[in-house]
Formats: C-alpha cells, sequence, structure tokens
C-alpha cells in the first residue's frame, strides 16, 4: 500500500477523476477528508466506497463559487483527521465557447472554482504542512493548462494560472518540505466528458485523432498516476507538471 497511514483532503471528489482518486487514495491506505462540489448524493456513494477499503473517510459538499467557506472546510478536514499529508486540488468546471462571448460572471466563476479555490487552500494546508515539517500538494491541472485549445480560452487561463502558482509554490515551500506538483491530464473519460463525447461524435472523432494512444483515458489511469505523485515514491518530484494525455501534446 503506497499511501499506508497517510491522509488526504481531496476536492472534487464526488465525480469523475476526484472520485476516482479518492477511491484510489482509499485502496492504497489513506484516510480521507472529501470535499465534493454540491452533489451530495455522489460525494455519499464515493465516501461508502472509501470506507468499504477499510480507512476513515468523511467529508461534505461545498461550492466554490463561495471561497469564504474554505476555512471552515479546512478545520473541519483537521478535525477529523487530525493531520492532513496530502491536498489534492481536483474540482474544476469547465465553459465551451468563443472569446467574444464570455461574460464577467462566468469569468468569475471558473477562476474561483479552477484557480482561486487551490490558492487558497494551498495556503491554508501548506501553514499545517509547513508547521508538521512537511506534505505535498498535488494539484489536478490539464493539457489546456499547457497548450491553447480553440473555444477554451478561459478554461485554459484558468489552468494556466493553475500550473504556474504550482511551480512557484514549489519553490516556496520545497525548502520546507513541502512538494508540489500538477498532474495534467488529457481528455478523460469521467460522467461529463462522456457526456459531451454522446453529443458531439464527429468532434469526438476529431479529438480522437490527436491522441496518438487513440482512446481517451478513464479515471482510474489519472487516479493510479496521482497516488504515484502523492507517494514516498515521488518523493524528488517538486514544481512537475506530469502530463497523462496518451501523448497529444507531442504533436
Ligand atoms: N475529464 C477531462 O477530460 C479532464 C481533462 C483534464 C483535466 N481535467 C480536470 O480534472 C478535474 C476533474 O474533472 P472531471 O472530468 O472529473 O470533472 P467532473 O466529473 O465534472 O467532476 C468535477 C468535480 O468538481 C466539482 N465541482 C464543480 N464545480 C464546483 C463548484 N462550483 N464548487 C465545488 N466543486 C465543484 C464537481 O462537484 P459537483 O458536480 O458535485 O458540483 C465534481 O466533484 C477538473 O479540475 C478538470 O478540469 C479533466
Amino acid at each position: 500500500m503506497r499511501l499506508k497511514g497517510k491522509t488526504a483532503l481531496v476536492t472534487g471528489a464526488s465525480a469523475g477523476i476526484g472520485a476516482a482518486i479518492a477511491r484510489r487514495f482509499a485502496g492504497e491506505g489513506c484516510s480521507l477528508y472529501l470535499v465534493g462540489g454540491r452533489n451530495k448524493p455522489a460525494l455519499e456513494e464515493t465516501l461508502a466506497a472509501c470506507r468499504g477499503a477499510g480507512v476513515q473517510a468523511a467529508g461534505e459538499p461545498a461550492d466554490f463559487s463561495d471561497l469564504k467557506a474554505l476555512g471552515g472546510i479546512v478545520g473541519r478536514a483537521l478535525g477529523f483527521l487530525k493531520k492532513f499529508d496530502i491536498l489534492v486540488n481536483c474540482a474544476g468546471t469547465r465553459s465551451h465557447k468563443p472569446v467574444q462571448e464570455f461574460t464577467l460572471e462566468e469569468i468569475e466563476t471558473l477562476f474561483r472554482v479552477n484557480a482561486m479555490a487551490a490558492f487558497l487552500l494551498s495556503g491554508l494546508a501548506a501553514r499545517h504542512m509547513i508547521e508538521r515539517g512537511g506534505g505535498q500538494i498535488l494539484n489536478i491541472g490539464s493539457t489546456a493548462g499547457e497548450a491553447g485549445v480553440p473555444f477554451n480560452s478561459l478554461y485554459c487561463a484558468t489552468k494556466g494560472a493553475m500550473h504556474l502558482m504550482a511551480k512557484a509554490q514549489a519553490a516556496e515551500l520545497g525548502p520546507k518540505g513541502v512538494r508540489v506538483n500538477v498532474l495534467a491530464p488529457g481528455t478523460t473519460l469521467s460522467e461529463g466528458t462522456v457526456a459531451r463525447t454522446e453529443r458531439d461524435p464527429e468532434r469526438t472523432r476529431r479529438l480522437m485523432e490527436t491522441v496518438p494512444l487513440n482512446r481517451f483515458a478513464t479515471p482510474e489511469e489519472i487516479a493510479a498516476c496521482a497516488a504515484f505523485m502523492a507517494s514516498e515514491e515521488a518523493s524528488y518530484m517538486n514544481g512537475s507538471v506530469v502530463l497523462v494525455d496518451g501523448g497529444r501534446l507531442c504533436l
């Protein structure tokens, strides 16, 4: 077990990649405080699966459009776990439209959920981790944080912000024993992606042609890499952006 005796706070744990990471971490022996999004039943399902793997798990739903709630979430996580070794910033949302159509409200929402929540949570976690002498922050970024994607300029901007935030924090927190990294998936078959691919098969075919492995990732494949990056096996990895994209950005 890679994470036996460790504790983690995972956001975005009610669905997709975050839920897969929670389940995988539980299977690796990690106790968990899971922050859903707004879908409480889905979060309860992930929590039950984690407890079924034999670890302690609790959590709460949250809406990161209100960032003032984050301090309370970290306090309750610490109350339950007593300490946390790992923070996984996975909550995220996207918006697909021409650059000239984004509204101020959409820009604020995406930055809050995808970048600002991760920034604030990283600061709160770092405070605790520095006091304890170490820890790890794993940000779930995206290939869209490394390369431009048409009609995704807002999403790209938020993920690019997350990637550079992580590199700066890695440089700052490394000397204090806190490793900060980014796992950047390519297209991954979470529930939301599956719905999108079914809605637009022609776009899906074109997208698939850009992936040398000729298929999309499963959430479990992303979770496997997250378990490695959060473990002591990755002890010299700091400030890295690890692409898990089937080779897409090679092209
Ligand atoms: N799937 C992909 O192709 C892909 C590729 C690259 C990167 N990623 C990144 O991977 C992460 C997970 O993506 P996914 O595909 O697994 O997405 P997903 O299935 O839609 O899950 C997103 C998670 O974020 C939560 N979330 C969304 N809006 C929120 C809000 N306002 N407040 C709090 N939580 C919120 C959702 O909770 P509720 O639904 O319960 O609100 C859910 O738990 C995201 O950061 C995404 O950008 C995904």
